[in-house]
């Protein structure tokens, strides 16, 4: 039986964070196994706000490398530069003659992100290019964090839209969220997720991190009224957000830890939290280390060549249905 097939994006602005390493990465990694796998280094994405030339250039070459030493296999996954794959753009521009402008106008992130100032296309039509990226792999399923669930909800919209009007295409993608750790906060604001564009370094913890670093960052992170250890977003929503993380990336069961670290206070707590951060992404960095430039490089250009085919096949079929061959 063919497996079926998943296809994700990340944006290569700035270093990850533990949000998108435990909301998406740790999800790519593990959906290597079962899954077709497909990963793509957005950089046309990270070109619809304001940016430097250079920045971009070190950006999605430290992306690659960063997700192969969190364990996307060349082997088993295909791992590409979206630019380097015209058709994305293509599609997009196929499916942007589909897509409603009352719908595009009420995407968050879109609304977030754009200052009339800034505005332009590239923003405004970031979510049709999304779907894309996804539809001309024809993916089953998109591992992403939960911010992204209204781009998925608009990619089975333009799917389904395509394929009434010109025929079966395209099956209609369903989102993968982790069950923890979907919406990782900030930690100095644990009401708002924890974001690449947050000014403060400390709202933050890097994959790249030292563990001295972790440890300053989680112990300067705010917490809740009261002393006792325990997992409600309602009233500890900083000791729940670490207890996230802790859970995760020591692998143990948050029951476990909350019995455990019930009445030990939030200085103790804090720091075997940071502890466990820490060990839990250390395996990470070493292999981020050890990686060399010309062996990323390789893997992305051959990465490049085979979805380029992979997609030119798909596209022909689409050109045909749509009137353009
Ligand atoms: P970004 O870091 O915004 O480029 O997002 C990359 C991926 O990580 C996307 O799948 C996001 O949904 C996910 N993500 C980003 N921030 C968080 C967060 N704070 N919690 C959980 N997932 C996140
Ligand atoms: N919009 C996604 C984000 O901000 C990145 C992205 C672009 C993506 N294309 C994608 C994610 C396709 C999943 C599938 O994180």
């Amino acid at each position: 039986m063919d497996r079926k097939r998943v296809f994700s994006g990340i944006q290569p602005t700035g270093d990850f964070h533990v949000g998108s390493f435990v909301g998406a990465l740790m999800n790519w990694v593990a959906l290597q196994e079962g899954y077709e796998t497909i990963y793509c280094v957005v950089d046309l994405h990270a070109m619809t706000v304001p940016y430097q030339a250079a920045d971009l250039r070190a950006g999605r070459h430290e992306s690659a490398r960063m997700l192969l030493a969190v364990g996307v296999d060349p082997e088993r996954s295909l791992l590409y530069y979206q630019s380097e794959v015209p058709q994305h753009v293509e599609l997009s521009w196929i499916l942007g003659t589909l897509a409603g402008l009352g719908q595009l106008e009420r995407m968050t992130q879109f609304k977030e992100k754009s200052d009339r100032a800034r505005q332009n296309l590239g923003i405004f039509a970031y979510p049709v290019l999304q779907a894309a990226d996804i539809l001309v792999h024809k993916a089953h399923a998109v591992p992403v964090g939960e911010d992204q669930a209204q781009h998925l909800e608009l990619t089975r919209d333009l799917a389904q839209r395509f394929n009434t009007r010109f025929g079966d295409e395209f099956p209609l993608p369903e989102t993968i969220t982790p069950k923890i750790g979907a919406r990782i906060m900030s930690l100095t604001d644990p009401t708002s997720k924890m974001s690449k564009s947050d000014p403060s370094d400390r709202s933050r913890i890097l994959i790249k991190d030292s563990p001295d670093q972790i440890a300053k960052k989680v112990k300067a992170a705010v917490t809740d009224a009261g002393t006792g250890v325990d997992y409600d977003w309602e009233t500890k929503p900083g000791i729940s957000n670490l207890l996230e993380l802790f859970s995760v990336l020591a692998n143990r069961p948050i029951p476990e830890l909350v019995s455990e670290y019930a009445d030990s206070g939030y200085g103790v707590f804090k720091a075997a939290a940071a502890e466990a951060i820490a060990d839990g992404l250390a395996p990470i960095r070493e292999a981020y280390e050890g990686l060399d430039d010309a062996e990323v490089a390789e893997v992305m250009a051959r990465g490049a060549a085979t979805a380029r085919d992979r997609a030119e096949t798909a596209m022909k079929t689409v050109r045909e249905k749509v009137g353009i061959v």
